[in-house]
């Protein structure tokens, strides 16, 4: 402390001699323009902070519906069922979710005609509904860390849908979650992810996750899926494209179908 104040003068002087402009005018007139200069940079500061507050303003609602929708690409998945069933036909029928908010996607899928779904929730269960607390004891819907090896026999399911959870993984990981959600699956594998910019998760939601989403380009994701001989179906993608388009989905997450 007592060696910062003895250095401030000494910087003070340096400041000033930093500007020459300034220092080369006389008292009086330079007065005037530092006062002018000052009430500008004042302005702005008003304008700034007006600014920042209507956008913080934004945010703020944006956050409100993120609770409601869950804070992630659940409301994609949730919209995406008939889409899903569009462009995997008969995949649908064993449906396998992995993400955040299992209840909702599972029991959402159930109502479906013919598809059977369960669910893993890679994080703890907080706030269960009598509902969902129904779906764990009839063991539709389990907790369990998607680091370690899936609890179910190779091709349990026709299609797993993943969302979310990749966002956390390190590529370590990824190289043994991925290739173990394609051994449960026989049809296919979908995948929501979040857009890189889009932090869609609070801070405060940090320490569930145990780690930031590291979100990642969808030139990341293919370079990743060629690295480790998974492949797109590029006939999926296409009736997946029709469909979207002729319903109003508007995704908010990328999504990518690979091959079992
Ligand atoms: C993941 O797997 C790929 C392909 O086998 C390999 O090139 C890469 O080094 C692995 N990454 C890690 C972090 O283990
Ligand atoms: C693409 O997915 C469809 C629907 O699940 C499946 O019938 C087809 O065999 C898949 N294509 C490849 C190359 O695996």
């Amino acid at each position: 402390m007592a060696s910062r104040r003895a250095i401030n003068p000494s910087r003070r002087v340096s400041d000033s001699g930093s500007i020459p402009l300034v220092s080369s005018l006389n008292q009086k007139s330079r007065n005037s323009p530092l006062l002018a200069v000052g009430l500008v940079v004042l302005g702005a500061f008003f304008l700034i902070g007006y600014s920042l507050g209507g956008s913080g303003g934004f945010a703020g609602n944006k956050e409100a519906i993120n609770i409601v929708q869950g804070v992630s690409c659940t409301s994609d998945v949730l919209q995406a069922i008939p889409i899903l069933k569009k462009a995997y036909n008969d995949g649908m029928r064993k449906v396998l979710y992995v993400g955040p908010d299992s209840c909702a996607v599972v029991s959402k899928l159930l109502k479906e005609e013919d598809t059977e779904a369960w669910g893993v929730e890679p994080y703890d269960l907080e706030d269960a509904d009598n509902s969902c607390k129904s779906l764990v004891r009839r063991g539709f819907v389990r907790v369990s860390d998607i680091k370690f090896p899936l609890p179910y026999r190779p091709n349990s399911f026709s299609l797993v849908v993943v969302s979310d959870s990749l966002d956390y993984l390190s590529p370590k990981y990824l190289n043994k979650t991925l290739p173990d959600l394609s051994r449960v699956s026989t049809d296919g594998l979908v995948i929501f992810a979040g857009y890189p910019g889009h932090q869609r998760v609070k801070v405060s939601e940090l320490a569930k996750f145990g780690r930031p989403a590291k979100l990642r380009s969808s030139s990341w994701w293919r370079r990743y899926f060629l690295q480790n001989g998974l492949e797109e179906n590029e006939t999926v993608v296409k009736k997946y494209e029709q469909a979207s388009s002729k319903s109003s989905y508007k995704p908010r997450c990328q999504n990518f179908h690979v091959n079992s």
